[in-house]
């Protein structure tokens, strides 16, 4: 199980430190869950130090696909990995939404990050139109097959993949228990199809889309559900302990 926060562009340099530091006392030691957070770039290193000497690691929110160069405003894998970051996540849904993201941008960065040792958190997920029109595993499938393509993942934990139904990220909708194992049933089934039955059955799929507290423990407990992406709870050292307690109760 992997439970990873994603604070989105919040927290400042002093707020970023404050919650991390509270994270680390929140949670506390865990056993059989992977914890992380992934605050703002500016925040990683100050955010890094925090954590130092516990068990959580440290994400980025994003990444360019070019070692270096002029790319004015943008940040590479060798950087996050010199600040710490063990995680990336890419093609988050605001990503693609308001930043031009597509499925070819993320397999571009895809290749780069395990190219770096950085974990990708590859995000996935359909639109309320998708999923109305009944079409959510074709627009799932797509993103995968594009996001992954000619990855070769030599171990399992070298990837994870978050569904994120994009109806259910910030709008306190989660997908219910059933639809959340329906599709992670469905992203198992392409993982293995990619990567053959060892690697594939062992990747983590993670959901992400308003998981809090109250809903975290039933979720977690779903076949190929393998801990969450946390955007808005994780902004709370309380909610986001207890959403990790949740995982470890599986
Ligand atoms: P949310 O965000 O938990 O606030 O819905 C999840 C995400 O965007 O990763």
């Amino acid at each position: 199980m992997l439970v990873a926060g994603n604070w989105k562009m919040n927290t400042d340099l002093t707020a970023a430190r404050q919650l991390a530091s509270a994270v680390v006392s929140a949670v506390g030691a865990t056993s059989g869950v992977d914890v992380a957070v992934c605050p703002p770039y500016v925040s990683l290193d100050a955010v890094f130090s925090a954590v130092h000497g516990s068990t959580i690691r440290v994400g980025a929110q994003d990444m360019h696909a070019e070692d270096s160069g002029a790319f004015t405003g943008a940040i590479s894998a060798p950087m996050l990995r010199s600040v710490g970051c063990h995680y990336v996540i890419l093609g988050h849904s605001e990503r693609r939404e308001y930043f031009g993201e597509t499925d070819a941008s993320v397999n571009a960065k895809v290749h780069k990050a395990i190219a770096a040792k950085l974990v990708p958190i590859v995000c996935v997920g359909e639109r309320l139109e998708d999923r109305d029109a009944g079409v959510q595993n074709d627009v799932v499938s797509a993103q995968l097959k594009k996001g992954l393509e000619d990855v070769s993942s030599a171990w399992p934990s070298g990837l994870v993949v978050a569904y994120e139904p994009v109806w259910a990220i910030g709008t306190g909708r989660t997908a219910s228990p059933e639809q959340a194992e329906a599709m992670h049933g469905h992203i198992r089934g392409l993982l293995v199809d990619q990567f053959g039955e060892e690697i594939g059955r062992h990747i983590f799929i993670l959901y992400g889309g308003s998981v809090k507290p109250g809903n975290a423990a039933e979720l977690f407990s779903r076949n190929d559900v393998d801990g969450g992406l946390i955007g808005g709870a994780a902004l709370s050292a309380e909610d986001f302990a207890a959403i990790v307690r949740a995982a470890e109760g599986v």
